[in-house]
């Protein structure tokens, strides 16, 4: 298949790009290196370097012909979606907008979607979440995930395109920033191979921190691998329905690390969610996946990618 990765030089996004290509695909990256970086590029893949709300990605979505858009690049910091609601608004509602008329105008086959659990249901009172939970955005990031999702839905009514949402819960793994927001996982390996403390944010009545969903890059890449053949018309969670506490967490990457640094703690940033726990059971119906990584398997993973990084 002829496919288009936006967002392919970022963390997911080009792990993504690495299994289309290794899968046989045809495949571009559509990014404009904001967060991504040109390391994680691959050399097989078609590079351009457009944002998406530039009026030359009709043109080149035109010229190209792709049978698949599989959408990652994203403005990903909810801190910074907080802060400038108009430029998030840019990325992740108009961006996408542009995205999508170029999609519909090219005869795009199959547009995928990354959205993100964690986001959209915002604090639920049914945990696990069902992707049938009203959706209770908490950040304009989340607002304009459920944006993008609601334009997928009127574009597939009006125009017919043909539509697959995966929400993310918490993802983890090789090549994550720990200067992004999400990215607790790799934040605690790099000071911890570096001795530095670590610092546990927690609510009073939650001495472990808040719980989330982790889920091994390794495990997203394969259901977007899935969600090529399969999910047509479906808003699918990705995660694990397994909660683990930030303190559990420390402790599986300090035994990872070899580390006995305490972690010290602090008050809940703003916006921090208590609990983040995805309900999968739709996924293995809609796109024969679930996901087979552990968490402490991932870890490990993890922090020996960051060893080798860090040169530990
Ligand atoms: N990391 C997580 O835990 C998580 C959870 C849920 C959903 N997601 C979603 O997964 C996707 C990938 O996230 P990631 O964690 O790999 O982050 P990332 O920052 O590594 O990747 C985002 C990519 O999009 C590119 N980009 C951003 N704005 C762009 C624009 N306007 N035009 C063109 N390219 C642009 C960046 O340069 C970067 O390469 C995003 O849509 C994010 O919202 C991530």
């Amino acid at each position: 298949m002829k496919i288009l990765v936006t967002g392919g030089a970022g963390f997911i996004g080009s792990q993504v790009v690495d299994a289309y290509l290794a899968a046989g695909h045809q495949v571009a990256v559509l990014d404009n290196l904001s967060t991504g970086k040109r390391e994680n590029l691959n050399p097989a893949a078609r590079f351009v370097e457009m944002d998406l709300n530039h009026p030359a990605v009709g043109d080149f979505l035109a010229q190209e012909k792709f049978q698949v858009v599989n959408h990652h690049a994203a403005q990903v910091s909810v801190p910074y979606s907080v802060a400038h609601p108009e430029l998030d608004m840019q990325s992740n509602g108009l961006g996408m907008l542009n995205l999508l008329q170029a999609s519909v105008r090219s005869g795009v086959e199959r547009f995928i979607f990354i959205s993100s659990g964690g986001a959209v249901y915002g604090e639920q009172e049914q945990i696990p979440t069902q992707e049938t939970a009203l959706p209770k955005p908490l950040s304009p990031y989340a607002a304009h995930k459920l944006l993008g999702e609601s334009y997928l839905h009127f574009y597939g009514k009006q125009y017919g395109l043909k539509h697959v949402v995966l929400r993310y819960a918490n993802v983890y793994g090789p090549r994550q920033s720990p200067h992004a927001e999400a990215g607790v996982v790799a934040i605690f390996c790099e000071r911890l191979l570096a001795g530095q403390p670590c610092v546990i944010y927690r609510h009073q009545d939650m001495p472990a921190g808040m719980l989330r969903d982790y889920v091994y890059v390794g495990d997203i890449v394969r259901s977007n691998l899935a969600a090529l053949d399969a999910g047509l018309g479906e808003t699918v969670n990705i995660g694990t329905g397994r909660a683990t506490s930030t303190a559990e967490l420390y402790d599986m990457i300090a035994e990872a690390a070899g580390s006995h640094l305490k972690p010290s703690y602090g008050p809940p940033r703003s916006g921090d969610i208590r609990r983040s726990l995805l309900d999968c059971a739709k996924a293995r119906q809609a796109l024969g996946w679930q996901a087979q990584v552990d968490l402490a398997e991932g870890c490990r993973r993890t922090m020996e990618w960051y060893r080798q990084r860090l040169g530990k």
